[in-house]
Order: structure tokens, then sequence, then C-alpha cells
């Protein structure tokens, strides 16, 4: 039986989204839904979605659906995320990040929990053959025992910064993060919808020793051959014997100056099969109970859950230890301290 998806948010990456999964043969698109009509409508009509709707609420009312794909921005995700869980939909996959504060995650999980939704992240760089390369060398410690990892990007934490540091926790799948000691500044990006620091950095240890330092914003290293904000993005692991090192679509192993190999591969068609791959394991989402699907937000969490933990470093100007204490989030307060214009830019 194919699975009914509907989409709600026609943006860019929901015509992205709707394009991905419309080469699945288990899947068949029917439902979209957006504010703007121009928007609606281009999608609808594009991949042929029968039930077009400017109300969502309506949608969840009068439409099976075994998938929710939440495409909108992050200030938009509690509510449909609450009402498709009390709706007992099986799937809901949001757009990252999934949300503006842990405690806010938190209670859509606890939420998903009752009533057996699955919430998933589009955590998609986890099914990307370069990030795989990157784990797999670390696995078969081709660069000896990786000590160190320098993970980057120029976006801010919420833009990109989940992406990055749910990367970094399933490279280091087997360790678990225990601290960070971190700082935070720049305001400005607080009036974005990805309302957060314009920059976020600090050091995550985790259990097994390994240290990672994490810049997020436009203070991270950039990339001398990309103009696109976004492929300022990479993770460097350091090991006793070499050095691995990944970009969004390209890699480089070094181990000697004889012995380093180079691969680069159009990031756009690594993108979309890892999303279709993702996509494909919505399914066993959906129809094996037992399947626990890799960007499951119970893991995802992870992700804004360090974030947080490097802002409440900075607030407390020492090292905390994770897990974060539940309720309480670093992240909304420095957002309500400067809305009231309580701190300096
Ligand atoms: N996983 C990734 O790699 C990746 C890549 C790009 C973007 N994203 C994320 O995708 C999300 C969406 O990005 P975008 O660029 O498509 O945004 P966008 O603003 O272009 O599109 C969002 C759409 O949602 C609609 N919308 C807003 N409120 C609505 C409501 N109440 N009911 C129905 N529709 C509503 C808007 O009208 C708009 O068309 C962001 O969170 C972004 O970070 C993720």
């Amino acid at each position: 039986m194919e699975l009914r998806v509907a989409i709600i948010g026609c943006g860019h990456r929901g015509i992205a989204m709707a394009a991905a999964y419309q080469g699945n043969p288990h899947i068949r698109l029917t439902a979209a839904c957006d504010v703007d009509e121009e928007r609606r409508k281009t999608l609808c009509d594009r991949f042929q979605i029968p039930g077009a709707y400017s109300d969502w609420t309506k949608m969840l009312k009068e439409e099976p659906i075994d998938i929710l794909h939440l495409a909108t921005q992050p200030t938009f995700r509690k509510e449909p995320i609450m009402a498709a869980a009390e709706a007992k939909i099986p799937v809901v996959l949001s757009e990252k990040p999934i949300a503006l504060s842990l405690p806010d995650l938190d209670e859509m999980l606890s939420a998903c929990q009752k009533t057996g939704t699955r919430l998933i992240i589009n955590h998609q760089l986890r099914y990307q053959s370069i990030p795989r390369r990157l784990k797999s060398a670390m696995e078969r410690k081709e660069v000896g025992e990786a000590t160190f990892l320098l993970a980057h990007c120029r976006m801010n934490a919420l833009e990109q910064g989940t992406h990055l540091l749910d990367l970094v926790v399933w490279l280091k799948e087997k360790a678990k993060p225990q601290w960070a000691m971190g700082d935070a500044y720049g305001w400005e990006d607080f009036a974005k919808t990805h309302s957060a620091p314009g920059t976020v950095m600090g050091l995550i240890g985790f259990d097994d020793g390994t240290r990672c330092l994490a810049m997020m914003g436009p203070e991270a290293p950039s990339l001398y051959d990309e103009d696109a904000l976004h492929f300022h993005f990479g993770i460097m692991v350091y090991g006793s014997q070499g050095r691995g090192q990944m970009w969004l679509g390209r890699w480089h192993l070094f181990k000697s100056s004889a012995h380093q190999s180079w691969t680069r591969l159009p990031y756009r068609d690594d993108d979309a099969s890892a999303q279709r791959a993702l996509q494909q394991d919505l399914v066993r989402a959906v129809n094996e109970p037992d399947f626990l699907h890799p960007c499951d937000a119970r893991i995802g969490r992870t992700s804004l859950e360090l974030i947080e933990a490097l802002i409440l470093s900075y607030h407390r100007q020492e090292r905390v230890h994770l897990p974060l204490p539940t309720g309480a989030s670093a992240l909304q307060t420095l957002r309500e301290q400067v809305s009231q214009g309580k701190l300096g830019g």
C-alpha cells in the first residue's frame, strides 16, 4: 500500500521535498498546504497533488495522512506537531531546526510519545556519502585514534548548527557528549526566523576523551573557493596517524604527503540521493514498529541540547555538564534578554 504524504509549507524546501518523494514507489503525495496561494498552486500543479489547502487544521481533519512533512520556518512547528500527535499521524518529518528551544522540543516529543507518533528531523546529511566516508574512516581507524574534531559553519547555530552538531554526534556515535564550554555573541540574528546568536562557539567534551571545537557563525573558517554561505561548512578529524576532512561535497584524507586522497562529488546529487534514502526509511518507520529512524528526534535532540549547553556555559561563565536539566532554555533566556534590551550589541 502506498503511504500518503501531506506537506505543510510550499516554499523552496517544500518543492525540493516533493520532488524527492515523487520518485518513491511506496509514497503518494496526496495533500499540500500553504497560506500563500501562488506557492500552494505552483507546488500542487507541478506534482499533481489533489488536496490543496490554505488551512492546515482543515487538512489534518479531512485528509488521511501517513507522513506529515513540515517544511515551514522554525517559527511554525509546535502547533502542527502537537496537532499531528493528537491526530495520531504515524510519522511527522520536520525540517531543521526542529524547535527554537530544547523545552519546546521536549514538549513535542512527549506529545508524540503519548500517541505513538514518530517525530523525525530532516537531518539528511547523515545519509550523504561524504560524511559516511568520514565516519567509516573513523571506524576503520584510517587516521588512527581520532582525538580532536573541528566542526564549523558560517551560518548561525539554528540555521546550520543543528546539522553540524548532529553530524558530530553521529560521527562519535559510540561516545557520549559529557560537557560543553562555550561563548555566544552577535545579537542581530535574533531577529531572524532562525533566531539565535550570530556566533556560538566552544569546546565539547566526550566521555572517551575526544574534544570537539565547534564554531557556528561568521567567525568560523571560510573556504577560499566557495561563494555560497552554506558551503562554508566542514568537519576535520585529527587522528594519531593523520587527518580526515569533509566539506559539503568533498572529502580529503591525509596520512602523509605521499599518502593522501581527494574526492569531489556534485553536492546536489549527493544531497538528493541522501534525501530519498531518508524518505525511504520513513516508510520503514511507518510500517515497522521496532525500527528506529536514524534521524528520530530523540536522537537529533542532542544537537539542540549541545547548542543550549554552549549558551548556558556563556551565561554561567563555566563549563556545563550534560544532560542539561529539562524545562529551562538558555537560548530562550538570551532571546528574551536581547529583546528587552538588557544586553549591549
Ligand atoms: N534540511 C535541509 O538541509 C534544509 C535545507 C533548506 C531549508 N531547510 C529548512 O526548511 C525550512 C523551510 O525553508 P524554506 O526556505 O522553504 O522557507 P520558506 O519561507 O521559503 O517556505 C515556508 C513556507 O511555509 C508557508 N507557511 C508559513 N506559515 C504557514 C502556515 N501557518 N500554514 C501553511 N503554510 C505556512 C509560507 O507561506 C512559505 O511558503 C527552514 O526551517 C529551513 O531551515 C532545511
